[in-house]
This record gives C-alpha cells, sequence and structure tokens, in this order.
C-alpha cells in the first residue's frame, strides 16, 4: 500500500481488540483487516472459545492467539501498517489489566453472552473481562458486539447495565439495504461500524446516500 493510497486518521490509535468465543469469526477478522490500513498498535486477547470457534467457521487450523492472527495475516491483501501485540488471555497482570495504561478504545467482536455477562456484573475472570472493567472504570470507550438469538431476559438486563455503564453496545446485525454480495460484506459492515464506534474513519462500506 503506497502512502498516498493511506486513508486519513487523525491520529495513531492505541486499542484493545478481544475476540471471545460466540459466532462470528468473520468480524473479527475484517476488524484485523481494517485495523492493518491505519498507523497504531493494537493489543489483542483471544480467548481458547474464541480459537475453538474461529477454527469451526473459518476451518482455519490455529490452535494459538498468534497462529490466528498470521492466519489472518497471509489473507490480508496488503501488508499492514499496523502493530498488533498479542495479550495472553491468561495474563490478568499484562498491561490492559492496568488502569494506568491508557487507551483509545477496547472492543470485544464478537462478545460472548458469558464474556458480556462477566463484565456486567464486574468479574475479572481472565484478561478481556479485566480489560474491559478497566475500561469502565477508567471512563473509556467499550465496544462490545453480542451474538446470540433469541435473547433471555437476562441477556438483555446484561446489555442494560453495561449501556448504563458507559459502554456501547453494537449487535452483530449487519444490514442489507446496502445490498450484500458476500458474507465478507457483511464482515466488514459490522467491523466498518466498529471502527466508527471507536472513533476510527475507514470507509469499509461506502455510507448511505438516501434511496434516490
Ligand atoms: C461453535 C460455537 C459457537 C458458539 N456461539 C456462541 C454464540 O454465538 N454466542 C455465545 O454467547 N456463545 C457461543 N458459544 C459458546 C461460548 O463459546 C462459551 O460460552 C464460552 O464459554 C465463551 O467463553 P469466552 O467468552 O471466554 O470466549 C459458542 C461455542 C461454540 C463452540
Amino acid at each position: 500500500m503506497s502512502e498516498s493510497e493511506l486513508p486519513e486518521v487523525e491520529n495513531e490509535k492505541r486499542l484493545v481488540i478481544a475476540i471471545s468465543g460466540a459466532s462470528g469469526s468473520l468480524y473479527a477478522l475484517h476488524l484485523i483487516q481494517a485495523l492493518n490500513r491505519i498507523r497504531g498498535t493494537t493489543q489483542l486477547i483471544v480467548s481458547p472459545s474464541a480459537i475453538r470457534v474461529f477454527r469451526q467457521e473459518m476451518e482455519a487450523n490455529v490452535s494459538s492467539a498468534s497462529d490466528l492472527l498470521g492466519w489472518i495475516q497471509e489473507r490480508s491483501p496488503a501488508p499492514g501498517i499496523h502493530q498488533f501485540e498479542i495479550q495472553n488471555f491468561a495474563d490478568i497482570g499484562a498491561r490492559a489489566a492496568s488502569g494506568s495504561s491508557h487507551h483509545d478504545g477496547m472492543a470485544i467482536v464478537p462478545c460472548s453472552m458469558k464474556t458480556l455477562a462477566s463484565i456486567a456484573h464486574g468479574m475479572s475472570g481472565n484478561l478481556i473481562e479485566r480489560a474491559a472493567d478497566v475500561t469502565l472504570k477508567e471512563r473509556g470507550r467499550l465496544v462490545v458486539v453480542p451474538r446470540e438469538t433469541p435473547y433471555s431476559l437476562i441477556h438483555l438486563r446484561n446489555m442494560t447495565s453495561l449501556t448504563e455503564a458507559g459502554a456501547i453496545v453494537l449487535p452483530a446485525s449487519p444490514g442489507f439495504y446496502h445490498r450484500p454480495a458476500s458474507f465478507d460484506d457483511l464482515g466488514r459492515f459490522i467491523a466498518g461500524r466498529v471502527l466508527s464506534a471507536l472513533g476510527v474513519r475507514l470507509e469499509l462500506i461506502p455510507p448511505w446516500d438516501g434511496d434516490s
């Protein structure tokens, strides 16, 4: 990618991106591929269940977070300019676990009902949950992309709690009005919305310009 093709992004972003074990590995793939296009650094946290779901949905022979990142990068259209730092899911003492480690936003894509429930109840049993808890307590930007259907009252209450605590609940519900032609279009739709919620301006799907 030449310098002139790089999109306009005001500042380098320092993000925390987590992948948990809900269906929707495709969304995480497109988010990471899109981040490759911007300058900045991402602390990447992947749960063991996310690796299992990724193997199932993407037919990817991966068994660790670094395998998963490598698999995605091998399928990325251009060499990335973004730095990814893999953080150990079990390491509740990693950088993202501390309130002193400032970042520009955290997203959990996709977010399982288990991780969502833990965060909604202030449980910090692993690095994803702890980093989310810290993001909320520091009044940072937290975006969760839940995937389940139908929702139980418990799921809905947990989403309400997170919204009340300042998180953005961004369901994995791609729109169809832009006439997606592929799964990848659906993946880009959600990845684009997540980036927008994180304050990253990157056009993955052309913006809706009225229906004329
Ligand atoms: C193939 C597969 C698909 C799954 N899909 C979902 C899902 O869409 N939503 C969800 O909340 N959990 C789903 N689960 C269950 C979670 O992976 C499970 O609750 C796990 O404990 C979540 O752990 P984590 O949040 O630490 O990744 C799925 C599990 C598997 C194996």
